[in-house]
């Protein structure tokens, strides 16, 4: 297998060629984005943790956050949430959603727009759902909560979202407490919770990491099949490059805070520009191959946001790195719609 092999039949898309017509990359030229990130810093102190971070998410349009662990992927997804805790909080940067400006926005009015407007999936459901709590009640308490529908009728609606989120005798299973139902379950019913306001947003962070093979690839068609029925916009942190194959349509890669290079699915795969985004597909191929020894893996690893170095922070583990890296490298265009922040981008130099 080669770079650039993708598990993905039948996309095809090449970073050169036109959008297609009902693409969420063509809708992506032609509609105002759901989530507009602008110049996002997150600090704890004088310490940067997410650094100049900009994002957009357009309808129905979903896009991949990825990158080694501690690159800032889940602070990125909670500051655009609003769900900063100190010590750790946003420096500088705008956050809009439909064009409304969050980031001035207090605690009641964010909690207003959570839930309604946009919904968070984390890795551990039983971490987000109420262990005392029947799990039917806390599908319908979001459904009260954000003034839609009263209790009895929240109640009804809650059993027929558990069934669309394939969960067997949603009924009964409506009556259980989270430590009844499997992981599986449990993440199923955390994604009727975010499906039940018809949010315009849904940011899932790892959140079908736990899961096995063969739910987690169960609940990545669920929420590709609920998302396209209703148009919104998704956020998905991965760590997993075949789940980016099977769910991005575009993809965001973080390295030590910092977004380095972004771009549609395919041209990411296909003709990845930073030496990081290159490593990754590597360390992919490496995994997968029998004659692994042929493909190099990124030696080293993310280096702690406060011993982070000065210029490109990937340069330690570069093997591309020159002088000129000792200069923080700017994103610039490097195919259509794929942007990189490397002063060597490509594959030769
Ligand atoms: N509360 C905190 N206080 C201090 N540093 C923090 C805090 N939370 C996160 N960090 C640091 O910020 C950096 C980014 O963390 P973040 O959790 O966003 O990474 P991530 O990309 O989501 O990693 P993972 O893949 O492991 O989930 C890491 O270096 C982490 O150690
Ligand atoms: S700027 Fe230099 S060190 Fe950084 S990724 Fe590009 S080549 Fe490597
Ligand atoms: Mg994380």
């Amino acid at each position: 297998m080669t770079v650039g092999v993708l598990e993905r039949p039948g996309v095809g898309f090449a970073g050169a060629s036109a959008p297609r017509a009902g693409d969420p990359l063509a809708s992506a030229l032609v509609r105002e984005p759901v989530l507009s990130i602008d110049g996002l810093s997150v600090c704890t102190g004088d310490v940067d943790l997410v650094i100049d971070v900009s994002l957009q998410v357009v309808p129905g349009e979903t896009l991949c956050l990825v990158g080694e662990s501690g690159c800032g992927k889940s602070l990125t997804c909670l500051a655009a949430m609003g769900l900063l805790a100190e010590p750790v909080r946003r420096r500088s940067g705008s956050v809009r959603l439909q064009g409304q400006e969050l980031t001035g926005l207090g605690e009641k009015q964010l909690r207003q727009v959570r839930g309604r407007e946009m919904a968070m999936i984390f890795q551990d459901p039983t971490a987000s759902l109420n262990p005392v709590q029947r799990v039917g009640h806390q599908v319908a308490e979001a459904l009260v909560v954000h003034g839609q529908l009263s209790r009895r009728a929240a109640m009804r609606r809650a059993v027929e979202l558990l069934d669309r989120v394939g969960i067997a005798d949603p009924a009964a299973r409506a009556a259980a407490y989270p430590h009844q139902l499997s992981g599986g379950m449990c993440q199923r019913v955390m994604i009727a919770m975010a499906l039940a306001c018809r949010p315009r947003l849904i940011i899932a962070d790892e959140a079908t990491t736990a899961l096995d093979v063969t739910t987690q690839s169960q609940i990545l068609k669920l929420m590709k099949t609920l998302q396209q029925e209703t148009g919104t916009a998704m956020i998905f942190v991965t760590h997993d490059l075949s789940v980016v194959a099977e769910i991005a349509d575009r993809v965001a890669v973080m390295y030590s805070g910092r977004i380095v290079e972004t771009g549609p699915v395919d041209a990411i795969f296909e003709n990845p520009g930073h030496p990081y985004t290159r490593g990754l597909m590597d360390c992919r191929l490496h995994a997968l191959s029998a004659t692994a020894g042929r493909l190099a893996t990124i030696t080293g690893t993310v280096p702690r946001p406060a011993a982070r170095p000065g210029g490109c922070a990937f340069r330690p583990r570069c093997p591309k790195a020159a002088e000129r890296c000792e200069t923080l490298p700017l994103p610039q265009g490097f195919a259509p719609r794929q942007t990189v922040a490397c002063h060597f981008p490509g594959r030769a130099r």
